[in-house]
């Protein structure tokens, strides 16, 4: 059985992770996650867009990590563990603070709660900010870095695992330090004494063997998790995952950050604005919007490269259980091979 120091802090089945993935609240990915014995994430990024009007819809952002929490609480089994993630910019801690007593008030007033909902991922910025206040509500704090030097800062910080997140993952990253997971997690988890859980690039069984030569204690997925059944994305976000090659990837500047995303028109069209000095926030925004609505060659639609290796829709208890099949025999089959 494949257990690690992840699964024991978490009460998690497998060392496996769903990432935060906005602008969804993923809360139906994130169950399903959870119930198959991973960690699921909820997203509140969303919500934060909303709030800033940059989106159609207007759920308060409090009101709105209330109701997947309550949701994903209710329709899990008992045993199941979740996360929530929280991004810490500068310009977003208010909310990111809102968010936490939101958390604080579910995690009172529900024992249900108190037992499945595990940890607070912080992400996008300084993990210093919030953890004091992640601590005092009992839980647990993962931060995600892109750099050793971002590592060793939330080490000091107090974090109590770290998600190095390599440069080929999708959404959000380091357009400055464009560092491999490959480089990433072998360097964060030599200068570190925090456990390491990598990112960035990961869809199977060997990727899993990998990150744990590596010292990793686990893997965070976001594009592989896109296509699965459960998972709320537009039908048209996941075909485009299949058909996409380990090529068709690119990374912009959008508003909260540089993403990687897949070649559409709209990331070709928002990278030629970008080299021409042109501030395009308010294009990129209509990216988002337009992925909402289904309209994915004019949208945002953010991928890692490892689409390139994702080809079939599966339920995610399949995926899950059959990458840990899968790393389970590669291990037993690694003596064979010396
Ligand atoms: C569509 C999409 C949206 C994302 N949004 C967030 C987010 O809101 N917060 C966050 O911490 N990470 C976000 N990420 C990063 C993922 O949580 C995860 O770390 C990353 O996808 C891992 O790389 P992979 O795509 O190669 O598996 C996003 C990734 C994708 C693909």
């Amino acid at each position: 059985m494949l257990k690690t120091v992840l699964c024991d802090s978490l009460g998690i089945k497998y060392p496996l992770i769903q990432g935060a993935m906005a602008p969804y609240t993923t809360v139906k990915l994130a169950t399903a996650v959870s119930n198959a014995g991973g960690l699921g994430t909820l997203t509140t990024a969303g919500f934060t867009f909303q709030k800033m009007g940059l989106l159609k819809e207007k759920i308060d952002h409090k009101e709105g990590l209330r109701a997947i929490i309550r949701e994903i609480t209710d329709s899990t089994i008992s045993g199941a563990a979740f996360a929530v993630n929280i991004p810490t910019l500068k310009h977003a801690i208010p909310l990111a603070r809102d968010y936490l007593d939101v958390v604080k008030e579910e995690l009172e007033s529900n024992p249900k709660t108190r037992r499945k909902l595990k940890a607070i991922v912080t992400s996008a910025g300084d993990p210093a900010v919030l953890i004091k206040s992640i601590k005092d509500v009992g839980l647990l704090c993962m931060h995600i870095v892109p750099t050793i030097q971002h590592a060793k800062t939330a080490q000091r910080a107090g974090v109590d695992f770290i998600i190095a997140s390599g440069t080929e993952g999708g959404g959000v990253v380091s357009y400055e330090y464009p560092i491999t997971t490959l480089v990433l997690v072998r360097g964060v988890v030599k200068a570190v004494k925090t456990p390491v859980i990598a990112a960035g690039g990961f869809c199977d069984g060997a990727g899993l063997v990998a990150a744990l030569a590596l010292g990793a204690v686990g893997i965070q997925m976001g594009t592989r998790f896109i296509a699965t059944e459960e998972c709320e994305f537009h039908r048209d976000y996941k075909e485009r995952i299949l058909k996409a090659s380990e090529k068709d990837t690119l990374i912009t500047i959008m508003p909260y950050g540089p993403c990687r995303q897949l070649k559409t028109e709209f990331s070709l069209k928002l990278q030629e604005l970008m080299s021409k000095g042109v501030d395009a926030s308010n294009y990129a925004w209509e990216g988002v919007r337009n992925t909402i609505e289904g309209n994915m060659e004019n949208g945002f639609v953010a991928a890692g490269q490892v689409a390139g290796l994702i080809d079939e829709i599966l339920p995610v208890k399949v995926l899950v259980e059959r990458i840990v099949q899968e790393a389970e025999e590669i291990i037993k089959n690694l003596n064979s091979k010396l």
